[in-house]
């Protein structure tokens, strides 16, 4: 895989999620293998040149993290163009620019899904970009502001001409939210559109088998994965063993679950401190007990634990409660085990229908309120 002058080894990425995919879960995936890219969060590009507290915070990266790219928003050419000097001076590997974020708080003022909609103004704000730094410029898109309007292969070709080193593309428009399927004809024709820069598509994959599934269907050079790597950390590895082996890896159980969440915990209160730290973890420790099987004393105790020993105490107390679901070799019993995670688009619509998706929570209700 080539993004602009860097080669790495694996051809999947972790998809930003905001208040999500910060430095400690970032650096867990990648200790767990199989991801060689990762991007931070979107970051205002102007409190990042005015330097608040808040922007600082969100690029902070470790030297672990090679082949990091900063996600700036913004609609005013001079600031995303100094955003972008200021993140190669600070030795960053790339600037990712989103044109996919539908809240209107960002499209408001021009960024995020808004810039799929003026093809030649954003072409100029990323021209000056691109003159401006050495390190590659790559955009993260959706299809398009709706179905009416699926301008994403336009904008790619013109950001290809432009420069841009990569195009991320989620498969749906602004207008569809997280509803729906992913349309993955729609990421097809963004891969058809550009001819030599690297199309990563993006979109619901929760298991290796859609990842795969998505890279013959559509042709990309990449696969992002955004919340299908909170519910299994595991997926880049597993997924880059099967697409190389065509073997699937059994997923990790309770106690490996148990073993990546202590790390994260760690990374939590070394980057944020113990109490703020503690805080933020009560929301990833959740998406670990989704694949815990009868998990509903451990969502009790992490929404109060607030220092590492109670988080450790609740962990024991939770243990005891979960013993009567597990059969003598300490695994669940098979009634009490979580049903196996399908992507979205290798369901039937009948299928996905009936199936109750435990979800990261999403925006919800008409896009135009959010
Ligand atoms: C809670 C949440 C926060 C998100 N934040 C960002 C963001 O900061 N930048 C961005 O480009 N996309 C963001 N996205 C979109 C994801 O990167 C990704 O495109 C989308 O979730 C589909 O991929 P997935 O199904 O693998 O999660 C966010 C999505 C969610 C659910």
């Amino acid at each position: 895989m080539r993004i602009g002058p860097y080669e790495f080894g694996s051809n999947l990425f972790l998809s930003p999620l905001a208040g999500y995919t910060n430095l400690p879960f970032r650096l867990v995936v990648r200790e767990i293998g199989g991801l060689d890219w990762t991007t931070t969060d979107l970051v205002n590009a102007r409190s990042l040149i005015e330097k608040s507290p808040r922007a600082l915070q969100m690029i902070r990266t470790a030297p672990a993290e090679q082949r990091l790219a900063v996600q700036l928003f913004g609609a005013v050419p001079e600031e995303m163009r100094d955003a972008a000097l200021i993140v190669e001076s600070l030795g960053i590997a790339s600037v990712d620019i989103n044109m996919g974020c539908p809240v209107k708080k960002v499209t408001g003022i021009g960024g995020g899904s808004a810039m799929m909609t003026e093809l030649a103004k954003t072409a100029r704000l990323v021209r000056g970009m691109v003159d401006a730094v050495k390190i590659p410029i790559t955009a993260k898109m959706r299809l398009g502001w709706d179905e009416n309007n699926l301008t994403a292969p336009d904008l790619a070709r013109v950001l290809e001409d432009t420069g841009v080193a990569a195009i991320f593309v989620h498969g749906r428009t602004r207008a569809q939210g997280f509803s729906g399927t992913v349309n993955l004809a729609g990421i097809r024709a963004v891969v058809a559109a550009v001819k030599n820069i690297p199309v990563i598509g993006n979109g619901d994959v929760t298991t290796p088998a859609a990842a795969r599934h998505m890279f013959n269907e559509t042709g990309c050079a990449g696969v992002s994965i955004g919340r299908g790597a909170f519910y299994n950390p595991w997926i880049f590895t597993h997924t880059q063993h099967y697409l190389k082996t065509g073997e699937l890896r059994p997923e990790a159980g309770y106690r490996e679950r148990v073993h990546v969440m202590r790390r994260h915990l760690d990374l939590m209160i070394e980057v944020f401190g113990e109490d703020h730290g503690c805080r933020l973890f009560r929301k990833p420790a959740s998406w670990y007990a989704k694949r815990f099987g009868p998990a509903k004393e451990f969502k009790k105790g992490i929404t109060q634990f607030g220092t590492r020993a109670e988080f450790e105490a609740l962990l024991v107390n939770y243990e005891t409660w979960r013993a009567p679901f597990l059969d003598a070799t300490g695994e669940l019993l098979p009634r009490f085990q979580p049903e196996p995670m399908v992507a979205s688009f290798m369901l039937s619509p009948e299928e996905l229908a009936l199936r109750r998706r435990e979800s990261i929570p999403v925006p919800k209700g008409p896009v135009d309120v959010w």
